[in-house]
């Protein structure tokens, strides 16, 4: 039996798209092989990268003028090849700045990553208000190499909604935890990165959506693989790329395409994450920590009302515990925040948000 699964990732993916995996599992396409053991320079493969990538372009609206690559080493890695290659310098150059909004952890990361190559400079954050909302963006200085924000908030369930005006400097996203969820205009950025483990299939592989002009920017001293302009050239093959993570993101993107795309993928999502935030408004035991503006609507944390801090942590472990036995898995909050989130990526359907309301008003009437 199948579980309803919230984890924040990796997460869920559709069920259509695993059973497709199973049946071509030994023999993909009626070549005799599975994906797993195709040389990653075949024309099996060339067809399945060069597929999944014209899809994501159609999905997203991805302009000509940027390249899609396909990464390793997770969201975490380009925390470090984001300044590596747009702010770093030759040895005895001045140093460059970029600008960072520090909205939770993984945006404090991205910072602290990059000031080991440049001077980063966090020109807001919400940490006083324990990230539970979106800080104004104030404008970088003009000679910033870029400016960072996390779009949306895995471990506090905050999103961005309005495009911070950053002028003539590039503006990189982290949508790890969003890609794919609701249509976002990527001429707006000049980078954009998702680990593949949310939103796109299994963990392992990076989706990278770069800009042609901040292609080649790195200096010498960068390695190799660290280079946006090795993966550019080298059309994400220059070694081995994450074939079958590749094919499962194909698989992924064909569900959401004949799913209705986008904009069909941002109507449920509403709808989910609407079902959730209304129960949670009614709810006497339960709230939503996240101020109104600023709501995901992929990551949904929720907290007990209880003021003593013993009696929350039992009720708590007693919703996960209850909820994982009726089938409903992985609400346990991050490690860092405690309480509890409900992540509802595209591949959860309406009927497991349903359930998770009818759990939760079962669970509230016996407390
Ligand atoms: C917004 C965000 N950025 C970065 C990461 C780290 O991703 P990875 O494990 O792919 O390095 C995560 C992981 O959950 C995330 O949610």
């Amino acid at each position: 039996m199948r579980v309803f699964n919230f984890s924040s990732g990796p997460s869920a993916l559709p069920l259509p798209v695993l059973e497709q995996a199973a049946r071509e599992m030994p023999d993909a396409n009626g070549t005799g092989q599975s994906v797993m053991e195709m040389s990653h320079r075949s024309k099996e493969f060339s067809a399945i990268i060069g597929e999944t990538e014209a899809l994501i372009r159609e999905l997203m609206g991805i302009p000509d003028n940027y390249r899609v690559l396909f990464l390793q080493g997770g969201a975490s890695l380009q925390f470090a090849m984001i300044p590596l290659n747009l702010g770093a310098v030759e040895p005895g150059a001045a140093r460059k700045n970029a600008a960072f909004v520090e909205t939770g952890v993984w945006a404090k990361k991205a910072a602290a990553e990059a000031s080991k190559y440049l001077d980063a400079r966090t020109l807001a954050s919400s940490a006083d208000r324990e990230y539970t909302c979106i800080p104004a963006a104030p404008k970088p200085a003009p000679d910033a190499a870029y400016y960072h924000v996390t779009w949306n908030n895995t471990i506090v369930g905050t999103k961005w909604t309005i495009y911070p005006d950053t002028g003539a400097v590039p503006l990189a996203a982290d949508i790890s935890s969003c890609i794919l969820s609701e249509p976002l205009n990527v001429s707006r950025f000049g980078i954009l990165y998702a680990g593949a483990q949310k939103n796109l299939g299994p963990a392992g592989t990076t989706v990278v959506i770069i800009r042609d002009d901040l292609i080649g920017r790195a200096p010498s001293w960068v390695p190799v693989m660290l280079r946006y302009d090795t993966h550019a050239e080298e059309g994400s093959r220059y070694n081995t790329p994450p074939c079958y993570g590749i094919y499962m993101i194909g698989l992924v993107l064909k569900w959401l395409k004949a799913a209705g795309g986008l904009p069909a993928m941002a109507k449920i999502n509403a709808e989910k994450a609407e079902l959730l935030y209304t129960y949670l408004e009614q709810s006497r035991h339960f709230r939503s920590p996240v101020e109104k503006t600023a709501r995901s609507l992929m990551n949904i944390p929720f907290v007990p009302v209880e003021s003593g801090a013993a009696k929350r942590k039992e009720i708590e472990e007693r919703f996960v515990r209850e909820a994982a036995a009726a089938g409903l898995v992985n609400l346990a909050g991050h490690r860092l925040v405690g309480g509890m989130r409900a992540s509802i990526y595209n591949a959860m359907p309406v009927e497991g948000v349903k359930a998770l309301t009818a759990f939760m008003a079962r669970f509230e009437a016996g407390l």
